[in-house]
């Protein structure tokens, strides 16, 4: 049948559902394991997404909302579709990458639609940050009142970029912690009314109790570091692994039963604030000392020379664990044996010797997901000398692992 959309209706009747029916199945991004169909249903979904959509980005009918995220993913999914359009705003849509046609891109379409919350991850402020300020400095950056970020720990540097150089030390940094699985942010700024601190997600959205966990599952209370649970539910939670019930309670309840487990680390700080230390699966034992990937990945990426860094774990003989780590320069920088040098010497400062790197490994790219987070796991299979990667079906450019394979370090450093 064809109908015309001159005498097509104006008005199209929604299908009205229950508060609990299904509303979508989305698959994690895979970045530590198979990836999992993580099941959202309509009413909470819809009012988790608006309401913190509304609060975090501080949204006023005047805005020009720009989320630089996938719309596959569920970035893409509850702030560039759900939580917007659920309160009228105003957004631009791009189907691009930053750095095409010229690294200026982003800036550009930020005058040129005079874009005033602007949301992204760090894997793109770190790219950018590769390229400087001139890029910026072109553009009318004056619009911009709230940034955000969501996706991994960012690290302070880029932080303080994406602040001043960005911002013009002018708009609040919301960086917001949350998962596929948790439908919309839970640990976030609210911005002005949270002071701020460089790599903190700060403090839980309305409604959600995080609680630090020890590995024996009893609750830390204040100055902690620890697993990241959650005590109680919140409208925008997944309800439920598609079609596999146990792998929903195994993976996410079976450990600390009572809880929602994030498989994420966690500090809080003398404030209160939480400090996210990346996902458990990525934390290293040296020596009896537990470290996390992400305080020697902002290490690495504090000296001027790299542009992003991820670090692994690799079984040691002495010290059970130790540090395996791949760095991306910046452009022009050579990679040679007085940069090593520097760059151990850098984490050792920042962290302690106990943290001094191993190995480390020129990676011209680093194997991303389609959402730009770092696979370490297969970074982990790539150090280990493991030849079976397992599932890479969610990689957005399988030849960089090729080339991570060919020129992996045999030796220590
Ligand atoms: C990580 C993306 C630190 C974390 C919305 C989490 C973060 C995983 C942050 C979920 C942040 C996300 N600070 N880590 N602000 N945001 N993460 O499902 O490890 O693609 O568990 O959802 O990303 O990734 P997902």
């Amino acid at each position: 049948m064809c109908v015309s959309v001159d005498n097509a209706s104006e008005e199209c009747d929604p299908e009205w559902m229950d508060a609990e029916d299904p509303l979508f199945v989305l698959y994690t991004s895979g970045s530590t394991g198979k990836p999992k169909g993580v099941l959202h249903t309509i009413a909470g979904y819809l009012l988790y997404t608006s309401l913190t959509f509304k609060y975090v980005f501080d949204h006023h009918q005047d805005d020009v909302y720009w989320c630089t995220a996938d719309i596959g993913w569920i970035t893409g999914h509850s702030y560039i579709t759900y939580g917007p359009l659920a309160n009228g705003a105003t957004s631009v849509l791009f189907e691009g990458i930053p750095v095409y046609p010229h690294v200026g891109r982003f800036w550009e379409i930020i005058e040129k639609y005079r874009v005033s919350k602007f949301y992204t991850a760090p894997t793109a402020i770190r790219l950018l940050m590769k390229y400087g300020i001139e890029p910026l400095q072109k553009y009318d950056l004056s619009s911009l009142r709230v940034l955000g970020t969501v996706g991994e720990p960012i690290n302070p540097e880029a932080w303080m970029w994406y602040h001043d150089a960005v911002g013009q030390g002018r708009c609040p940094v919301v960086d917001t912690f949350w998962q596929t699985e948790t439908g919309g942010h839970v640990l976030t700024p609210l911005p002005a009314a949270t002071p701020l601190k460089p790599g903190s997600a700060t403090l839980p959205f309305f409604g959600v109790l995080p609680i630090i966990l020890n590995e024996h599952g009893e609750e830390l209370e204040g100055e902690a570091e620890g697993y990241l649970v959650f005590k109680k539910p919140w409208p925008g939670i997944m309800r439920g692994v598609y079609g596999n019930q146990e792998c929903f309670e195994n993976t996410y309840f079976k450990k600390f039963p009572g809880f929602y487990v994030t498989g994420d680390g966690c500090r809080r700080d003398k404030d209160g604030y939480y400090w996210i230390t990346g996902r458990i699966d990525d934390m290293l034992n040296v020596s009896g000392h537990l470290l996390s990937t992400a305080e020697v990945e902002a290490a690495l990426t504090e000296h001027s020379a790299v542009a992003e860094a991820a670090v692994v774990s690799r079984p040691h003989i002495v010290k059970g664990e130790c540090l395996y780590c791949f760095v991306t320069l910046k452009d022009f920088r050579e990679f040679n044996h007085s940069l090593m040098d520097e760059l151990k010497r850098k984490v050792r400062e920042k962290i302690g010797p106990i943290a001094t790197p191993d190995f480390i490994q020129n990676a011209p790219g680093l194997p991303k997901t389609r959402s730009g987070k770092i696979m370490r796991r297969v970074l982990r299979q790539i150090a280990r000398n493991e030849k079976d990667l397992g599932d890479l079906s969610t990689l957005a450019d399988p030849k960089v692992v090729e080339v991570l394979l060919s020129q992996r370090c045999e030796a220590a450093a």
